[in-house]
């Protein structure tokens, strides 16, 4: 099977059962390097990887796979609840980075909500997690501090 043509390419593809073991393997490189310090949507556990590979609803859940690994990982969430506004969050594997994989990523949840006609886009981020925020600033995000918020910046973009 691993032989089969085609195989290795990298797909964005939305979460189903399949995707379980993968995510969860996922979640774990992110605890183990620490990146649930700066990005913690949800708790990164083999239970909330059960949870998102068999999520249905109107939020959206979305990675990046190539030959069964998970290399990244995409929400917009807020559909669910009754937001005109999703919240945008992504993660990728700490052995996928600076490729251009996360700027992919952010461009493709831009797309999908766009599509859904969502006005703009929210987020929240670290001010010192800079990969993401310098990241988002080049994607045209807005970031400000909100008292409400805690210690994370958060950041808007409309959707043109
Ligand atoms: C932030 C993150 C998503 C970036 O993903 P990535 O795939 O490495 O990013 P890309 O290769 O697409 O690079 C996109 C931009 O990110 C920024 N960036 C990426 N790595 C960077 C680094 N080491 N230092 C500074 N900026 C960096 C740059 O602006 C870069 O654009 P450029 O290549 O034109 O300079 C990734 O580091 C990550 O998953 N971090 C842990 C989880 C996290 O912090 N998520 C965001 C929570 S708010």
């Amino acid at each position: 099977m691993s032989d089969e043509p085609g195989r290795g390419q990298m797909e964005f593809r939305r979460l189903a059962p399949d995707l379980e073991r993968p995510l969860a393997e996922f979640f774990s490189a992110l605890v183990a390097a620490g990146d649930d310090r700066v990005f913690h949507p949800h708790p990164f556990t083999p239970e909330a990887a059960a949870e998102r590979a068999r999520y249905s609803g109107e939020d959206v859940y979305c990675v990046a796979v190539a030959r069964d690994q998970v290399l990244g990982y995409g929400m917009l969430r807020g559909w669910d609840e009754g937001y005109a506004v999703p919240s945008l969050g992504i993660a990728i594997h700490p052995a996928a980075r600076s490729i251009g994989l996360g700027r992919a990523l952010m461009l493709y949840l831009h797309a999908e909500a766009r599509r859904r006609g969502a006005p703009r886009i929210r987020l929240k981020v670290y001010p010192e997690n800079t990969s993401a925020v310098a990241l988002y600033r080049s994607l045209g995000y807005e970031l400000c501090r909100d008292d409400g918020e805690g210690d994370q910046l958060v950041g808007f973009k409309a959707l043109g």
